[in-house]
C-alpha cells in the first residue's frame, strides 16, 4: 500500500481553489496503440488571494508527460515538478495559458475511469477522479471551464466521434483518418467531459421545447442493437415533457445524446449533451427485457436526465456534496416515475429499496451521514446513504413545504446558483428562504449518520375524549452526542370502523378537513393532544413513510390485520401487512430447528386470503401486498442472523399459504396469467405481476403438474418477463426440469450478453444445495469474465448479495470464492472490487463460527500487498467494527 493512496481527505479541510481554469481546448489523438492528448488550459489566479504566490498544482495519473509549455514557451526541466500524481508549476503568472501534450492507452485502462475501451468504442467516464487520467487538470468541481473538443480517428474503425455540446466541423485528414470538433457553451467541472468514438447506430427523435425549440434526441448503440432503443427514446421524451411541466426546467442544447456501453463500472453518468450508460439501462425489446428492465431503463434515463439542472446547470463545491445533485435527483427521478405509474406502488417499492440496502448500510462498517465528513476513496461514497436517503432528505422539504413551496424552493435555488458549484447548505437555504422558514435543524440530517428511531405512546382518556399521543426519537448511533432532528410525523386515527377521525389538536378552533395531519416532531420527546375523540382510537403513523426512521411500536395482530383492511394510506396498508408477516416469521425464525413449525395464526392466513379477494386493489399493488418481507429484511431485525431459519421459515410461510389459499392462487393465476400480447403498460405490468407471484405461491408446494406448468410457461412465453420467473422457479428446484430449461436457454441467448447475464444470477440465486459449486464452476465458463461488470455482478453480486442461504453456507466456501475473486478483481478494476467485497459488510451480524470465517477472509484480503485504496478502504473500515 502507497502511502498516498491512504490519504484521508476530510470535509472540514476544503479550501477554494487557488486557481481556475476558463477554457479549455482538447485535442484526442485516438490510435489503437496509444491516444496523444493535447490540452490548451486558460488559466487564471484567483483575485481573493493575498500574500505569496502558490503553485499551481494539477491533478494527473498514469499520465505520460511529452510536452509542457507556457504562453507559448516550452517548460524547462527545473520550472516544473512532475510525480505520480500531480504536476507543479511554482509562480506561474497571474494569467496564462499552459499547454501540455501527453499519452495514454486507453485499451490497457481496465478500470474504466478515464478514457477506456468498450468492445470496439472509445468512451470515457469521469465521475468522480477519471478525468486526471486523461490529461493535466484541476479535477475538482468547483473549477468550471468552457470545453472545445476536437476528435482525431480513423474513419473506418470509428466513424462517430461525439463529445459535449455542439458539433462545430467536421473534416476529412490524410491515411483515412477523420476530425470533429465540439464545442459546450455551458461552462462545466471536468467531470462531466465525455468523448464517445466508434462504429454505432443512431435512433433519432426529436423533442419540442414548451418555449418552441427543437432539440434532437440521439440514441448511440452498437448496431446489432439498433432495434432496442424505442423504450429508451420514448422514457426520455416523457422526462423532459414532465420536467417542464413539474419545475418549469427545459433542456438547454439542440442535441441530447446517449449512448449504450457494454462495459460500465455503475448504472450511467449525466455528462453534459452527451450521457454515457451501460447498455442494461438503454436496451429493451419484450423479449429481451422484464417488466422491472423497462422501468428501471425509464428511471435511469430520467435520472440523468433532470441531472442536466440538478449537477450541471447547478454542480456541487465539492465531493462531500454529492448528495446536494444525487439525493434531489434520486427525489426527481421518484416523483417522476410515481407520476408515470402509481405513486403508491412506487412509494413501497422505494421504501423497500431503503429499508434493505439503507439501513442495512447505516447499521454496519459504512454507516455515513448523506454528507459524508471524510472520505480515502471516493467512489466508495457512491452509496445507498447518499442516493436513497438523500432523497428521503429531499422528499422532508417536499414533504413539509408542499409541492408548491418545494417548487418556490427549487425556483429560488436555480435563480441563484445558476451556473455555480454549490453545497447542500445553499439548498436548504433556497427552500427556507423562499418559503420564509427557518429551516436551519434540519442541518441535523446532513450531519448524523444512523437510522433514527422513534417510540411511541398513545393514551386515549374517554372522560375527557381525549387522546394523547407521545412521540420519542432516539439518534441511530447511541453512542454519538446529537441533537434531535426535526422528523415530519405523517399521521391519522381511526375509529372503530376503520374511518379516519376528525383531527383536531389541542388548542385549535376545529378539526382539519384532511384525514392526515402532518406532525412535526423536533424535541427529544413530544405529545400531541387531539381533542373530540370518543373512544380509542387506532393509530395510523408515519403515513407515506413520511421520514426515514424506525418505527418502534407495539401491536397486536388484530390491530395490524385492522390497518391492512381499513387505513386510507395505502403505503400504511401494505406496512401493516408487512408488519403482520414479520410478526409471524420470526416467531417461526425463533423457534426454528425446534421440532415442527407452529401453524400459521388464523388471523394472518385469513387477512391474507382477504388480499387476494381485494378488488380495489391493482395487480403491482396486490403483488407487494401478498410478498413477505425479505430474508435480509427479516435478518435486520434480529439480534444474530440465523440464515438457515430464515430461509426455512420464509419458506414454510410461503408453502402455508400456498396450501391455504390453494383454490384462490389457481384462479388468479388461470384469469391473469393467460398469453397476452405484450405492451409495457400499468395494467399489463400489474396482471404479470400477479400472475407471477401466484405462480410462485403454487410452485412452493412442489407438485409435478405445476413443474409441468413452469417448463410449458418458460418454453411458450413470448415476453422475457413471464419466461424468466419460469425458469427462475425452475432454476429453484433441483433435477431435470432445471437442467433442460437454463441449457436450453442458454442455447439461444449466449449470443446476447444481456439476456446471458439473467443466465448466471439464475445459477447464482438458486436455494439448491450446489449453488456454490455451481458458482464456481461458472467463473471458469469460457462467457464469464472478470472484464465486464455486468456479468461479474449478474454472477457473483447476484450471489453474495442476493442468495443468503448458500452465500453464508456454513462451510464458509462461498466466502473463500468471493475473497478470490475480489482480489482477482481488484487489480483490474478496484471500483468494481470494492463492490463486491462489500458483501461482507455485514459480517458482524453472523454467529461466532461465520463470523470467524468471513473475519478471515478479510484479514487474507487486508493482508495483500498492492491493495487498492478503495477496497482497502472497504475492508479496513469492516475489520474495524
Ligand atoms: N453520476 C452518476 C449518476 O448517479 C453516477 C456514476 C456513474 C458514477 N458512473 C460513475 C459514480 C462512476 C462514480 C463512478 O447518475
Ligand atoms: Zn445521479
Amino acid at each position: 500500500m502507497k502511502a498516498e493512496k491512504l490519504r484521508v481527505i476530510y470535509r472540514k479541510d476544503y479550501r477554494p481553489p487557488d486557481y481556475r481554469i476558463e477554457a479549455v481546448d482538447l485535442h484526442f489523438d485516438l490510435h489503437e496503440e496509444e491516444t496523444l492528448v493535447r490540452a490548451v488550459l486558460e488559466v487564471r489566479r484567483s483575485e481573493a488571494l493575498l500574500g505569496d504566490v502558490p503553485p499551481l498544482v494539477l491533478d494527473g495519473e498514469e499520465l505520460e508527460l511529452l510536452e509542457v509549455s507556457l504562453d507559448g514557451r516550452p517548460l524547462e526541466k527545473r520550472e516544473y515538478q512532475v510525480d505520480e500524481r500531480s504536476l507543479r508549476v511554482d509562480s506561474p503568472p497571474a494569467h496564462f495559458r499552459l499547454e501540455t501534450l501527453v499519452r495514454i492507452r486507453p485499451q490497457e485502462n481496465t478500470q474504466l475511469s478515464g478514457l477506456y475501451r468498450s468492445g470496439g468504442i472509445f468512451c470515457t467516464q469521469c465521475e468522480a477522479h477519471g478525468f486526471r487520467r486523461i490529461t493535466w487538470f484541476l479535477d475538482r468541481p468547483d473549477v468550471m471551464a468552457r470545453f472545445q473538443v476536437r476528435i482525431d480517428a480513423e474513419r473506418r474503425r470509428y466513424p462517430v466521434l461525439l463529445s459535449n455540446g455542439n458539433r462545430t466541423a467536421t473534416e476529412e485528414l490524410p491515411d483515412g483518418r477523420h476530425r470533429v470538433s465540439w464545442e459546450d457553451p455551458f461552462p462545466k467541472p471536468a467531470y462531466l467531459f465525455a468523448l464517445v468514438a466508434g462504429d454505432l447506430h443512431c435512433h433519432a427523435g426529436n423533442f419540442r421545447t414548451r418555449s418552441g425549440r427543437d432539440v434532437r434526441l440521439e440514441i448511440w448503440v452498437e448496431p446489432e442493437n439498433a432495434d432496442r432503443c424505442a423504450h429508451a427514446l420514448q422514457a426520455l421524451a416523457k422526462a423532459m415533457a414532465w420536467d417542464e411541466e413539474t419545475f418549469g426546467l427545459e433542456y438547454d442544447l439542440d442535441l441530447y445524446m446517449i449512448v449504450a456501453v457494454k462495459d460500465f463500472n455503475m448504472g450511467a453518468m449525466e455528462n453534459k449533451g452527451l450521457n454515457v450508460f451501460n447498455a442494461k439501462y438503454v436496451l429493451a425489446l419484450p423479449e429481451t427485457a422484464t417488466d422491472e428492465e423497462y422501468e428501471a431503463i425509464e428511471a435511469v434515463i430520467a435520472h440523468e436526465y433532470f441531472h442536466n439542472w440538478t449537477g450541471n446547470r447547478v454542480t456541487c463545491r465539492d465531493w462531500f456534496q454529492l448528495t446536494l445533485k444525487e439525493g434531489l435527483t434520486v427525489f426527481r427521478d421518484q416523483s417522476f416515475s410515481a407520476d408515470m405509474t402509481s405513486s403508491a406502488v412506487k412509494r413501497i417499492e422505494d421504501v423497500r429499496g431503503l429499508r434493505s440496502h439503507q439501513f442495512a448500510e447505516d447499521a454496519g462498517p459504512m454507516s455515513h451521514p448523506i454528507r459524508p465528513e471524510s472520505y480515502i476513496s471516493m467512489d466508495n461514497f457512491y452509496t445507498a446513504t447518499v442516493y436513497e436517503k438523500g432523497a428521503e432528505v429531499v422528499r422532508l422539504y417536499h414533504t413539509l413545504l408542499g409541492a408548491e413551496g418545494f417548487r418556490r424552493g427549487m425556483d429560488l435555488y436555480f435563480q441563484r446558483h445558476d451556473g455555480e458549484a454549490v453545497t447542500c447548505d445553499d439548498f436548504r437555504v433556497a427552500m427556507a428562504d423562499a418559503n420564509g422558514r427557518d429551516l436551519s435543524r434540519f442541518e441535523e440530517w446532513y450531519q448524523q449518520s444512523g437510522t433514527p428511531r422513534i417510540q411511541c405512546d398513545g393514551v386515549h382518556d374517554a372522560e375527557a375524549r381525549r387522546y394523547t399521543l407521545t412521540l420519542e426519537q432516539c439518534a441511530g448511533h447511541a453512542d454519538a452526542e446529537t441533537a434531535p432532528l426535526p422528523i415530519p410525523v405523517a399521521l391519522g386515527l381511526l375509529d372503530a370502523e376503520g374511518r379516519d377521525l376528525p383531527l383536531r389538536l389541542e388548542g385549535e378552533a376545529a378539526a382539519a378537513a384532511v384525514p392526515t395531519r402532518l406532525l412535526l416532531l423536533e424535541e427529544r420527546r413530544q405529545r400531541f393532544v387531539f381533542e373530540g375523540i370518543e373512544s380509542p382510537p387506532v393509530p395510523s403513523l408515519l403515513r407515506g413513510f413520511s421520514a426515514p426512521v424506525k418505527l418502534e411500536f407495539e401491536r397486536m395482530p388484530e390491530e395490524l390485520a385492522f390497518l391492512m383492511a381499513h387505513d386510507s394510506d395505502p403505503f400504511n396498508r401494505w406496512e401493516a401487512g408487512q408488519q403482520l408477516a414479520q410478526q409471524v416469521l420470526l416467531d417461526r425464525v425463533s423457534s426454528w430447528g425446534k421440532g415442527e413449525p407452529a401453524p400459521l395464526p388464523d388471523a394472518f392466513v385469513e387477512a391474507f386470503g382477504r388480499l387476494l379477494a381485494d378488488t380495489t386493489l391493482d395487480g403491482s399493488e396486490k403483488a407487494l401486498s401478498l410478498t413477505l418481507p425479505s430474508e435480509p429484511l427479516l435478518g435486520q431485525a434480529l439480534e444474530c442472523i440465523d440464515v438457515e431459519a430464515v430461509h426455512g421459515a420464509r419458506e414454510f410461510a410461503r408453502a402455508e399459504l400456498a396450501r391455504a389459499h390453494r383454490g384462490a392462487f389457481e384462479d388468479i393465476y388461470e384469469r391473469e396469467g393467460a398469453s397476452r400480447p405484450y405492451r409495457f403498460e400499468q395494467e399489463e405490468v400489474g396482471r404479470r405481476r400477479l400472475a407471477n407471484l401466484c405462480l410462485r405461491y403454487l410452485a412452493s408446494l412442489g407438485e409435478a403438474s405445476t413443474t409441468e406448468e413452469l417448463e410449458r410457461r418458460f418454453q411458450e412465453a413470448d415476453n422475457m418477463t413471464d419466461r424468466q420467473v419460469a425458469l427462475g422457479l425452475l432454476a429453484e428446484q433441483s433435477g431435470p426440469a432445471r437442467e433442460r430449461a437454463l441449457e436450453a436457454f442458454y442455447e439461444q441467448w449466449r449470443g446476447d450478453p444481456l439476456v446471458l447475464d439473467k443466465w448466471f444470477s439464475l445459477h447464482a440465486q438458486s436455494p439448491v444445495p450446489e449453488t456454490c459449486e455451481r458458482v464456481r464452476a461458472l467463473t471458469r465458463h469460457p462467457d464469464f469474465s472478470l472484464a465486464n461488470p455486468n456479468r461479474v455482478r449478474a454472477l457473483l453480486g447476484a450471489f453474495a448479495m442476493g442468495n443468503p442461504l448458500r452465500f453464508h453456507g456454513a462451510d464458509g466456501a462461498g466466502y473463500a470464492l468471493l475473497a478470490e475473486m475480489v482480489l482477482a478483481i481488484d487489480s483490474r478494476n478496484p471500483q468494481l472490487a470494492a463492490r463486491l467485497v462489500s458483501a461482507f459488510n455485514q459480517w458482524r451480524r453472523y454467529d461466532p463460527a461465520r463470523q470467524e470465517l468471513m473475519g478471515a477472509q478479510l484479514e487474507t484480503i487486508a493482508a495483500r500487498r498492492d491493495l487498492s485504496s478503495d477496497v482497502y478502504e472497504i475492508v479496513n473500515r469492516a475489520l474495524a467494527a
